[in-house]
């Protein structure tokens, strides 16, 4: 139908993924630097190279490669905290001044007492006492007020996002918000400041590395916009047929039975007041529940009428991300050129223990809207964090693999 072919060569099991600026804040379902690399060495469309889209930009994996590769890009994402992830990534800071804001952020540390705090409400954060000791939201309050006080604040908040995080009672190996038990809750002492220095030192080396990379960093740009291609792709932003690649990696479901990427961002969307800090699970893709299916598909009719015949409700999730996806790509294909390619890296996530296809959905649905499959590459997935496990049919006790392999979907437009 849509070819596949199995290639280890994209399993990159001994890469480096924390290279350049992309050791900066960790993300779920990250992509891999080296497939986004790869892609735009390998399989760049024939002609001019010069503009990039991310239509799910998460954390910015792939407009920091864009960047490495001297090409400008433009990434979306609902989520304020991956935009404020990719920004940073971005951004060609001076190191020697970032190491010297960092410098006065350390002076004023050795002198903390409680009583220097200025900011001392957080009812932004919802229920915040059940999630944190009062001494650690009053030392993230003081690294926020030494903050407000640098020039790149945005550099610092960064590594500040992940401490808010790792400060609370939230169990770290999973994005959801699961609260510790009592004893390990009991024994947690966090040493907020060292976590905050020890990240910032991290992200320099990793800034430095970056700068060093790419000399000639200014001329190329990443844009970061907040649109959700579900409904539009601004004509002001990106007209149809400015774009000579798509690098992406889209969810493979919705946020509530897939990855949690609202529930991960929360801390920190509600840390810095962002938008939707609360809410943005619902208005990912397959937030809203659907009725009924708005395209046509032949390559997954069997598996959805399968999962329909098991369990009508699961069916209707289901059917909810893919009419969003659906419209997604439809949006997407248009800003593509003509020669253009897309690169799509899904998984196929089971429901009631049928495997979702997403490679042909997704070669079938651009194919709709005048593209070619050229192939789709499967890789294993050797440490994607992500939940390995999942009991498909809700039975105690019964789990089936439902991520080993993604598949790299490469299309041309017509
Ligand atoms: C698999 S993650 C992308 C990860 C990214 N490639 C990286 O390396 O960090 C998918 C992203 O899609 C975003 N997303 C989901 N629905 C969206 C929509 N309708 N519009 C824009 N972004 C959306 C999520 O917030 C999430 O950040």
């Amino acid at each position: 139908m849509y070819k596949r072919k199995v290639d280890n060569r994209w399993s990159f099991k001994e890469a480096n993924t924390k290279e350049f600026t992309h050791c900066y804040h960790t993300y779920p379902a990250m992509m891999i630097p080296q497939i986004a690399r790869t892609l735009i060495e390998e399989y760049r469309p024939e002609g001019k190279l010069d503009l990039i889209l991310d239509p799910y930009m998460g954390s910015g994996t792939t407009l920091v490669e864009a960047s490495l590769a001297g090409i400008n890009s433009v990434g979306t994402d609902l989520n304020p905290l991956a935009r404020l992830m990719g920004k940073v990534k971005t951004i060609h800071y001076n190191y020697d001044s970032i190491l010297r804001q960092f410098r006065e952020i350390q002076a004023e540390l050795i002198f903390y007492s409680e009583e220097k705090v200025i900011e001392r409400n957080f009812d932004r954060i919802s229920n915040y006492s059940y999630w944190y000791k009062e001494k650690d939201l009053l030392k993230l309050s003081f690294l926020s007020q030494l903050i407000k006080n640098v020039k790149n604040k945005d550099f610092f908040n960064v590594a500040l996002s992940e401490v808010v995080r790792e400060v609370s009672f939230t169990r770290n190996s999973e994005f959801k918000r699961y609260r510790m038990n009592e004893a390990s809750i009991a024994k947690f002492n966090p040493d907020t400041f060292l976590l905050f220095e020890r990240k910032v030192f991290r992200n320099l080396e990793g800034l430095k590395d970056y700068n060093t990379r790419n000399k000639d960093c200014n001329k190329v740009k990443a844009d970061i916009y907040g649109f959700n291609t579900m409904y539009e792709i601004p004509t002001n932003v990106i007209k149809d047929g400015d774009v000579d690649m798509v690098v992406t990696s889209p969810p493979y479901g919705d946020s509530r039975t897939t990855v949690a990427y609202g529930q991960f961002s929360r801390w920190a969307n509600e840390w810095f007041n962002f938008d939707n800090a609360t809410n943005l699970d619902n208005l990912l893709m397959g937030g809203k529940k659907a009725q009924k299916e708005l395209f046509k598909t032949d390559s997954i009719r069997n598996v959805l009428n399968e999962i329909d015949g098991l369990d009508h409700k699961r069916y209707l999730e289901v059917i909810s991300f893919l009419n969003d996806y659906y419209q997604s790509i439809e949006n997407v294909a248009k800003t593509v050129r003509s020669g253009g390619t897309v690169c799509y890296v899904v998984g196929d996530r089971r429901v009631k223990n049928v495997q979702i296809p997403l490679d042909y959905f997704t070669a079938e649905m651009f194919e709709k809207f005048g593209f070619k499959h050229k192939i789709t590459i499967v890789r294993e997935i050797p440490n994607k964090r992500m939940p390995a496990k999942t009991s498909p049919t809700n039975k105690v006790g019964a789990k089936v693999n439902t991520m080993s392999h993604e598949y790299i979907v490469i299309l041309n437009k017509l």
